[in-house]
């Protein structure tokens, strides 16, 4: 079996997890420039990926099973089971701001985000029109050079918004990373990864 893992702030504590529940990828390292890496039994295959690129393995069937950030399920939208909460990098999707409140500059509020499904769904849910700019990092400069009214974003320690003088304006949904499995693999490699599914569980007692 393939298992894409995202690589980022949680690749490690998601491979301690992984050996927790006795799968050991011996030469693994996060450092390295290698993206395949076999686990001691040769039973898994993992391949090192961008988080952002997780869903798309996993619904293609590149890769059996992910292991990726909700914030990256929400926003790709990929058409996967989502099996497992692992508690690994646990934040939030929040609305940010000036607390002046969210008043648009223009006729629509101007949402920043790296993920403009989500702002959108989150907005469109309220009946609140907006329009999207997608940027892929730095999103909290947004209000402050005036690029955006607001911003939606992943928040874990509230240090960057605080820093940039923003605050919350609106929790929007707990994140934190899943196992995700491929529609496909879950019915044809039903004992492989019921089995995986298994020996994960027992990692997170
Ligand atoms: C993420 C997120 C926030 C920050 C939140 O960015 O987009 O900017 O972390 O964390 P905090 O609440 O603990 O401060 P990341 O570090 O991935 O970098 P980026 O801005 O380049 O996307």
């Amino acid at each position: 079996m393939t298992l894409a893992l995202a690589k980022g702030r949680t690749a490690e504590d998601s491979i301690k997890l992984l050996e927790k529940a006795g799968i050991h990828f011996d030469d693994f390292s996060e450092n390295s420039r290698k993206l395949v890496f076999y686990d001691t039994e040769s039973l898994i295959k993992l391949i090192f990926v961008k988080a952002v690129d997780v869903p798309t393995y996993v619904e293609n069937g590149a890769a059996d099973l992910g292991i990726v950030g909700k914030d990256n399920i929400m926003e790709s939208q990929a058409d996967i089971y989502e099996i497992l909460d692992l508690k690994l990098g646990q934040c939030k999707f929040a609305v940010a701001g000036f607390n002046n409140g969210q008043s648009p500059t223009k006729n629509v509020l101007t949402v920043a985000s790296k993920y403009p499904t989500v702002a959108k769904s989150h907005f469109h849910k309220k009946g609140v029109p907006i329009e999207t700019i997608k940027l892929n990092g730095s999103v909290e400069l947004a209000p402050i050079i005036g690029l955006a009214d607001v911003i939606v974003d992943i928040v874990e320690t509230g240090n960057t918004i605080r820093e940039n003088g923003l605050t919350i304006l609106e929790e929007i949904e707990s994140v934190s990373t899943r196992l995700i499995v491929n529609k496909a693999s879950f019915t044809t490699k039903s004992e492989s990864v019921h089995a995986f599914i298994n020996t994960l569980q027992i990692g997170l007692e």
